[in-house]
């Protein structure tokens, strides 16, 4: 029998014995005010505890700047009463682009980005009373391996890594004087992402892409941004640093991916001894030298999309064509909420946002809140459902419990959508408009 099964959980009660079954231990609390507690990060101080991760849209105009989608989305967002808000993953080079529809700040769209954080900040305040400001973070990449600027794949890496890469000879290797050009473009960005109103900038070292490639670039040879710990951070840890310098008052933070789950010496956070066990050394050294760079947030994630998309966003249903993973979703939930813990237990100093709740569908408040009140965790971030239901905490304030007709069923619609290049939001909860682009692009038969 698979060991894959989907969510039908009826009660907690049930989660919590699959889980024990499964040998994992899921925090579980029906006591969730805790969700409500303020926190602070640095000099802020943030309203409650739910943050929307940072999810691409593909649907800014061609100069990056937002379109009225784009508008609506984080006004979705702003509406729902998060505490902090993630904007998606931003480019600072047109080359490095995911879609030519991925949202990029420049010099000549300003203007258009001062106005959606204007907008996302008041419409926030108009709901929730003066006080709710919303922590706004913009987070900044560069796509490398997957980058697709105009809609074919123009991958630019570290180095090659055989099971992604194949023997691909046009595959483009960064020198590292474009490394440090792009390590420039990284403090171009964040300097516009203040000027822009932004609370914080986030460089994306998770998933794959360029920044979390360099974290694990072990094999590439005569480079400053190669082979030992102290190369293979330098690109993250200097722009950090020259962040941090240029525009002190704008907070850092940095998504990071604490364990690639590719073998050695491809994978950041694993083993070396060639097997695919977890080894948090590295990432622990790592988070030790940004918090002392200016770090002062972080949002701890696992796994690549393209490859193992398990490991970060646990599933009832995998991608059409993709295999069904050989592991029980819920297992997956649990490695991503153990993981983060044992780095929140270690660095009690640095707000940590945690990945992993939307397969836990209504019963995410719960983990959440017993996962913040063992200090293993400092906000719960959301991804997929904030696309299904971005007012979960409006709900939870209001009623104190999650409307199971609106929660997230992690169809891996909102996926397929992004992978084939579209649009994407949540065809099943947000169906006027994109239950109507699923079957426009993929055909009414194709299975939801
Ligand atoms: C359509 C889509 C777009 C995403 N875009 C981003 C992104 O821009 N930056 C990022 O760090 N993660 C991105 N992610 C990953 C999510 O932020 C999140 O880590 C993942 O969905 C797991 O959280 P969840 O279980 O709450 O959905 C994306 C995921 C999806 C499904």
């Amino acid at each position: 029998m698979s060991l894959h099964q989907r969510f039908s959980f009826q009660n907690g009660a049930a989660l919590l014995d699959k889980a024990g079954q499964l040998g994992i231990d899921i925090p579980f609390t029906e006591d969730i005010s805790v969700l409500f507690e303020k926190k602070s990060i640095a000099s802020r101080t943030l309203s409650n505890r739910f943050a929307v991760h940072p999810m691409e849209g593909f649907d800014s105009h061609t100069d990056g700047s937002p379109s009225d989608r784009v508008f609506r989305r984080y006004l979705r967002y702003a509406a729902g009463g998060s505490g902090l808000i993630w904007f998606e993953a931003a480019s600072v080079v047109p080359e490095g682009k995911s879609n030519a529809h991925q949202m990029m700040l420049t010099g000549a769209n300003l203007g258009q980005f001062k106005q959606l954080l204007k907008k996302v900040k008041s419409s926030a305040r108009q709901t929730f009373g003066p006080n709710h400001d919303p922590f706004c973070v913009l987070q900044l990449t560069h796509s490398g391996r997957f980058s697709k600027p105009s809609g074919t794949p123009k991958p630019q890496v570290a180095g090659l890594i055989p099971q992604m890469d194949g023997d691909e000879p046009s595959i483009k290797i960064f020198t590292d004087a474009e490394l440090d050009f792009l390590q420039g473009q990284f403090v171009e960005s964040a300097k516009l992402a203040y000027s822009a109103g932004f609370d914080a900038v986030d460089i994306k070292a998770c998933h794959g892409y360029l920044v979390n490639d360099l974290l694990a670039s072990f094999t590439r040879s005569n480079s400053k941004y190669g082979g030992s710990f102290s190369n293979r951070t330098r690109f993250l840890l200097e722009t950090v640093q020259k962040i941090h310098s240029e525009i002190p008052d704008l907070l850092l933070s940095v998504r990071l991916n604490i364990y690639d789950g590719l073998a050695h010496p491809y994978g950041f956070g694993v083993s070396s001894d060639g097997s695919l066990d977890v080894d948090l050394k590295e990432p622990t050294l790592l988070i030790e030298r940004l918090v002392k760079n200016g770090c002062s947030l972080l949002n701890l994630t696992l796994g690549n999309p393209h490859k193992k998309p398990h490991l970060g966003r646990p599933f009832d249903r995998p991608l059409v064509l993709s295999a069904v993973p050989s592991e029980h979703p819920l297992k997956g939930v649990g490695r991503l909420l153990q993981l983060t813990a044992q780095i929140q237990k270690l660095f009690s100093q640095i707000p940590i946002v945690g990945t992993g709740y939307s397969w836990l569908r209504q019963y995410f408040p719960q983990v959440g809140a017993a996962a913040v009140k063992r200090g293993e965790v400092s906000f719960i971030g959301l991804g997929r459902s904030s696309f299904a239901y971005p007012d979960a905490p409006k709900d939870l304030m209001e009623t104190g419990r999650l409307n199971r007709k609106k929660v997230c069923v992690t169809c891996s619609c909102c996926s397929e959508l992004i992978r084939a290049g579209y649009p994407t939001g949540c065809v099943i909860r947000d169906k006027t408009i994109y239950a109507k682009e699923y079957s426009d692009h993929f055909g009414k038969g194709r299975r939801r």
